[in-house]
């Protein structure tokens, strides 16, 4: 196979995506099941093993032992059905945080996980609206179906009115009178009445594949469950239509799935559609022009950065999505914003944060480099010239605390390290007017990143500092004329403070007051993301 042949069709078969959920919904699980059937692993349930297991042995983060939590987000590659599956984790318990909304960016499309007596949730509302910011595809799985929820068809409106997106149900779950039996596929126009088995899921589930006419349909579901369903799916051809696949590319329709992670059952049906469905990777844009992904130069961006917490290894791994061309081990490329040129050496892969060295990585692909203070979040690396992608937004904080250092000789640290710290994007840092005479106040997404901060703080610094809770709830950059946004600072609930690069922002004391600033604000406008 000829150099460009081999580029074109490894990326094509590449498929990068993420898992937007609230905590519980079943990402885990689904993960697992991905890698289940997609060969990576033999039997569901080594992941969460391998991690209990490692928490006794690793010397990966301090902190990750102390509190058993991963906080080393992880890029999981495995092949399914020749296709090379991206999933890039999205941690969302304690450790959501801005890493969680930055990994959206450097997916191609999303699966929205979804359980099935909860529908969307608080987390779900958050990182939906970040990949519709995108206008990335995204998919629905409805969760958990073994076991009684939501009326199927009540949830579809449910978000559709919630998120403001079409649904499009493509497997529509078969409830006999001993619940989930099955799933009826749209597309395919086929039925999957699934088998259970005794081993709660470990492996694949097997099925009985029929159309929708097949006599033997009745003995196998029951005919009230067949009645039901067949009333239900002419319902839905009623009002559905044909499925719109340019609307889904462009974020606009949902394709919807349901099924239960747990046993399997509407996994594989899921899967078989995501993969005719999930977009190849997409080509990004560095100002007006789009940079071809298959062009054969390497280009990339640093979407996150890992600090390593442990004193002893004080490098930091910079997770690159790579844009075009490929990347081979060794390779030079330029950091767009220094100027420096910088080998690509000894990246690593990850594999439920296992390393391994990667020789070769094409565009879609994630690699993570060893990283000593040089790169920033949102970086452009390019062997082709100046491209620029356009950089990585700062996300609205959500929680919010004032840093006191009791000992004022150790100022100056502090101020050296909330600087690199928020140019690395641990933290967001916020100052008032000189005047008030108080110290700076830090904002993160998740509380995590706090903790974190003042770990890194007395490491890497020096400083022991404290954090004094303040009770805002949300940030919104705000543009206008200055002494509008100056009088919108006074007002109650409110208060005005500015980031980094001098932008001013407002911070809210709750959701209300943000509501009541959106609603009455006339001259500014307000922003969820800096402009
Ligand atoms: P998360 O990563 O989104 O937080 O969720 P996770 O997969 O850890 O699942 C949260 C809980 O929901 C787990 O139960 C899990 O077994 C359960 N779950 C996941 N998928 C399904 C499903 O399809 N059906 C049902 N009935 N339950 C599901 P747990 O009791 O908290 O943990 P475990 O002891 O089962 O591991």
């Amino acid at each position: 196979m000829s150099p460009v042949t081999r580029l074109s069709s490894e990326i094509a078969r590449r498929r990068t995506f993420a898992i937007i959920s609230h905590p519980d919904a079943g990402k885990t699980t689904l993960t697992e099941k991905l890698l289940l059937y997609g060969g990576a692993i033999h039997l569901a349930g080594s992941v969460k093993a391998r991690r209990a297991a490692r928490h006794a042995t690793s010397d990966w983060m301090q902190m990750e032992q102390e509190r058993g939590i991963s906080i080393t987000s992880s890029v999981l590659q495995f092949d399914y059905a020749g296709f090379r599956m991206n999933l890039l984790d999205t941690p969302g318990h304690q450790d959501f945080s801005e890493d969680t909304y930055r990994t959206l960016v450097a997916a191609d499309s999303a699966v929205m996980l979804l359980d099935n007596r909860r529908g969307v949730e608080a987390q779900t509302r958050k990182l939906f609206a970040v990949c519709r910011r995108r206008r990335m595809p995204i998919f629905t799985f409805v969760n958990k179906c073994d076991r009684p929820g939501e009326d199927p068809l009540k949830l579809i409106d449910d978000v559709e009115a919630e998120l403001g997106i079409r649904v499009y149900p493509v497997t529509w779950p078969v409830l006999g009178p001993g619940g989930f039996v099955g799933v009826y596929d749209r597309v395919h126009r086929e039925v999957h009445v699934f088998e259970r088995r005794g081993d709660h899921g470990q492996t694949r589930a097997d099925s009985h594949v029929l159309a929708l006419a097949d006599p033997s349909l009745a003995e196998l579901v029951g005919a009230p469950a067949l009645q039901r369903l067949r009333d239900e799916i002419e319902l839905l051809d009623g009002v559905g239509g044909e499925f719109d696949e340019a609307a889904f590319a462009r974020g606009e329709v949902s394709p919807a799935f349901f099924g239960s992670a747990l046993t399997n059952f509407g996994v594989e049906p899921f899967l078989r559609s995501f993969l005719t469905l999930a977009p190849e990777p997409v080509a990004r844009e560095s100002g007006d022009v789009v940079v071809p992904t298959d062009q054969p130069a390497f280009t990339g961006f640093v979407f996150k950065i890992q600090a390593n917490m442990d004193p002893k290894h004080r490098d930091r791994i910079a997770f690159v999505r790579i844009c075009s061309g490929s990347y081979e081990s060794g390779m030079m490329v330029r950091n767009i914003r220094s100027g420096r040129e910088l080998r690509l050496a000894a990246p690593a892969q990850f594999m439920a944060r296992e390393r391994t060295l990667v020789e070769e990585a094409w565009a879609g692909d994630v690699i993570g480099l060893h990283d000593r203070g040089s790169l920033r979040i949102g970086d452009t690396l390019s062997a082709d010239g100046d491209v620029a992608f356009s950089g990585i937004p700062r996300f609205s904080p959500e929680h919010f605390a004032r840093v006191a250092v009791p000992d004022p000789l150790r100022r100056k640290h502090l101020d050296t390290g909330l600087r690199q710290l928020s140019e690395e994007g641990a933290v967001q840092v916020f100052y008032e007017d000189a005047a008030a005479g108080l110290g700076p106040i830090v904002g993160a997404v998740g509380k995590l990143q706090f903790d974190v901060l003042l770990h890194r703080l007395e490491h890497e610094y020096g400083v022991i500092a404290r954090l004094e809770p303040l009770g805002y709830v949300a940030a919104r950059w705000v543009e206008g004329p200055e002494p509008a946004i100056r009088q919108l600072g006074r007002d109650p609930g409110q208060r005005l403070v500015f980031d980094a690069k001098r932008r001013p922002l407002l911070i809210f004391e709750s959701e209300w007051w943000l509501r009541r600033a959106l609603d009455t604000a006339k001259e500014v406008t307000l922003h969820e993301v800096a402009p």
